[in-house]
């Protein structure tokens, strides 16, 4: 409270300085915020005094199945017989002030840490701007080469969907021959990747309004998918990352789980290969979806944000990472059978890497996935490793990359 006052008197002293002050006050305030919010952004503040950890046989135990060592797991298996699941829950949370950092110089009924898409107009009155306000968010990564597939697929989203377009391949004007092109959002920067865009344009505070975000690639079919549908299953059986089924139409083989299946709404867990599955409640069986097709609920997309690394482009790895997002993630991650999309398999970006060495393009982008993929598992383990050796737990003994 003293604080607070503080801070109030400092805001309020500001408005009866002379001009120069004043001035230099502003600035300073507008630098601040600036500042804070890339920091706030960066650098969620950890509040030591919130994570404790329950007395009790916790250790960091090692993820058979991924060599990823799995801290969320080991808290789980212990509520299933313990008592202390409230205390459970709360270690598995970091929490971030209310106030973002940078801002002390405001009061805080001037501050707006969230924002929208929605499309303002330029006169009358703000209040009266917007005739709908959209409750979900659709993005896919285009090439206007693909423009039949993303036009199909952009009328499979209703009015209740802002349209947000990343493209790759630097043509954004040439989207207006479809009427929708006029309401959707174009971004446009070249050859980059879906995951690049999504931690730029997709931070967590900017796409608040919107309930559920889809982030899609460009080569889906969708002749059997619609979006309202799917989210009102996705509602019913209470996911929070989810895909639609996918049918195979080329040989390209994927995980069991994202297959669709003909028989049921839903379903949150699979069978794979024998041996894949040490734990039936762990991917590639249960907990996981692929990376082209993901809807993510607001939370579930708040902690997925934070988990994408700036530098690791092409997302390989986060599909089994995912659960590390949700409590219980067998249950709230899966797969809707009954809307389901087709794979296309179209090669796009992947053509848009350098030949080098005598190797085709497409050659090093795959090579490029395999070490990000590597980077990310070694780089979600290090981090494991030092919480628990922070937080006092017993970190594992042994720790096992899957090539
Ligand atoms: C911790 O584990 C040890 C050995 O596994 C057991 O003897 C002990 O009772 C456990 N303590 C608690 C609090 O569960
Ligand atoms: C949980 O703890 C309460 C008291 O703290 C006890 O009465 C209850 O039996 C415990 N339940 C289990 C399942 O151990
Ligand atoms: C843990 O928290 C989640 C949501 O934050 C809640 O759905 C769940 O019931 C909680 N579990 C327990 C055991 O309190
Ligand atoms: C859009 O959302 C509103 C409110 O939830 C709903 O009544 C309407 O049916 C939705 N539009 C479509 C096309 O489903």
């Amino acid at each position: 409270m003293a604080k607070l006052g503080s801070i109030g008197r400092r805001a309020c002293s500001g408005l009866v300085r002379k001009k120069n002050e004043t001035m230099s006050l502003i600035i300073t305030t507008t630098i601040g915020v600036a500042v804070g919010f890339l920091i706030g952004i960066s650098f969620p503040t950890l509040n030591p005094t919130k994570l404790r950890f329950p007395s009790s046989n916790i250790s960091c135990i090692e993820d058979r199945n991924t060599g990823l060592m799995l801290l969320n797991h080991a808290l789980t298996s212990r509520n299933h017989n313990g008592n202390n699941s409230k205390d459970f829950n709360d270690t598995l949370k970091i929490y971030v002030p209310t106030k973002p950092r940078g801002v002390e110089r405001l009061p805080p009924g001037i501050i707006v840490s969230e924002s929208d898409f929605y499309l303002r107009r330029l006169w009358g009155n703000p209040d009266e701007d917007l005739t709908i306000k959209q409750k979900y968010l659709v993005a896919f990564t285009v090439g206007y080469d693909q423009k039949k597939m993303i036009d199909a697929a952009v009328k499979k989203f209703s009015e209740n969907f802002t349209i947000l377009l990343f493209h790759y391949d630097g043509r954004t004007s040439e989207w207006d021959e479809f009427e929708w092109s006029k309401r959707a959002i174009h971004v446009s920067a070249r050859k980059q990747t879906k995951w690049w865009y999504a931690k730029r344009f997709l931070h967590p505070d900017i796409v608040a309004p919107y309930d559920y975000i889809f982030i899609w690639d460009e080569d889906l079919g969708v002749e059997h998918f619609n979006a309202e549908e799917y989210i009102k299953l996705v509602k019913k059986h209470g996911l929070e990352i989810s895909q639609p089924g996918l049918l195979q139409n080329t040989g390209f083989i994927t995980w069991q789980m994202a297959r669709r299946r003909e028989d049921s709404e839903v379903h949150k867990e699979t069978e794979e290969r024998p041996g894949q599955c040490p734990d039936p409640h762990l991917p590639p069986c249960a907990a996981f979806v692929e990376i082209m097709a993901p809807v993510f609920s607001r939370d579930a997309w708040r902690c997925v944000w934070h988990m994408i690394q700036n530098d690791l482009v092409h997302g390989w790895g986060i599909d089994f990472a995912l659960r590390k997002c949700l409590e219980p993630a067998h249950e709230k991650i899966g797969v809707v059978d009954s809307q389901w999309i087709v794979h296309q398999v179209v090669p796009s970006l992947g053509n848009q890497g350098q030949a080098a060495n005598g190797k085709p393009p497409w050659q090093g982008v795959r090579e490029r996935c395999r070490k990000e993929w590597w980077m990310f598992q070694k780089r979600m383990a290090d981090a494991e490793i030092a919480y628990c050796k922070a937080m006092g737990i017993p970190p594992p003994n042994m720790i096992a990359f899957r090539q």
